[in-house]
């Protein structure tokens, strides 16, 4: 230290009223006299240098090291992609008969409908609902909950009745009204309800009664007795032939 200030101070000595006088430097910082200089900023890198960058850059790996695992965690994992759609074989399923699947970790109910539950549920008047609409992803939310409108849109992708006002019959019917597939969630608090069958009848509209609070939904799974609020959900789904299902 007592080196470096003394050899400032021939930097400063202006030898008269000229320019300052600059000493010559060698490659290692000497002037003429052997004496170092003091060096705020060097042209080329110095060790500090290299250790700032090389801690930056260890900075830089660490936070990227750490963020990788967090970013890779809130990617949906393979058993959850392959859960996100199901396909279901409709084949097993019998007349009057309704079956429980699970569909991204919901009871999913399939149902195939007797002739006589499907003239029921298209006598029924939109009006009389306690939800007037179909809460079906597959047609827009504000469709009316006509019983065609609580079923699948057509083979060729076209709705059951798109632009049908409530009461109003469907402008073309479903094309398989046999099938109804509702998400098996009570809308009040979230019990499984419990379907109809032709041996043992639930409720008084044949479709399913809800144990919890008594809540009874149709054969389009449609509210019909609270405390539920709305109708069951319909979820997304398409035929990918004339007895299999892809739901999701
Ligand atoms: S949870 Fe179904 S009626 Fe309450």
């Amino acid at each position: 230290m007592v080196r470096i200030r003394r050899a400032i101070a021939p930097i400063s000595d202006t030898a008269g009223s000229g320019a300052p006088k600059l000493p010559r430097l060698s490659a290692e910082g000497r002037t003429s006299k052997g004496k170092y200089v003091a060096h705020s900023q060097t042209a080329e890198p110095t060790r500090r240098d290299f250790l700032y960058v090389a801690t930056a850059t260890v900075g830089a790996i660490g936070a990227a090291a750490t963020l990788l695992p967090l970013i890779e965690q809130m990617n949906p994992s393979a058993d959850v992609l392959a859960l996100a759609s199901i396909e279901i074989d409709l084949t097993p399923i019998r007349p009057g008969q309704s079956v429980t699947f699970t569909w991204r970790s919901h009871p999913l109910f399939v149902r195939r409908r007797t002739v006589g539950e499907i003239n029921a549920a298209r006598a029924v008047r939109v009006e009389d609902l306690i939800d007037p609409l179909a809460r079906n992803a597959n047609l827009p939310e504000n469709a009316p909950a006509t019983d065609d409108n609580r079923l699948t849109p057509n083979v060729n992708g076209e709705a059951a009745a798109p632009a049908a006002a409530p009461g109003a019959a469907a402008a073309k019917p479903a094309e398989k009204p046999e099938w109804l597939v509702v998400v098996g969630v009570c809308t009040h608090l979230g019990c499984t309800p419990e379907a109809s069958t032709p041996q043992a009848r639930q409720g008084d509209y044949g479709g399913w009664l809800c144990h919890c609070h008594g809540s009874q939904y149709d054969v389009a799974g449609r509210v019909r007795v609270g405390p539920a609020p709305r109708n069951r959900d319909v979820p997304p789904y398409a035929f990918l032939s004339d007895t299999r299902i892809k739901v999701g």
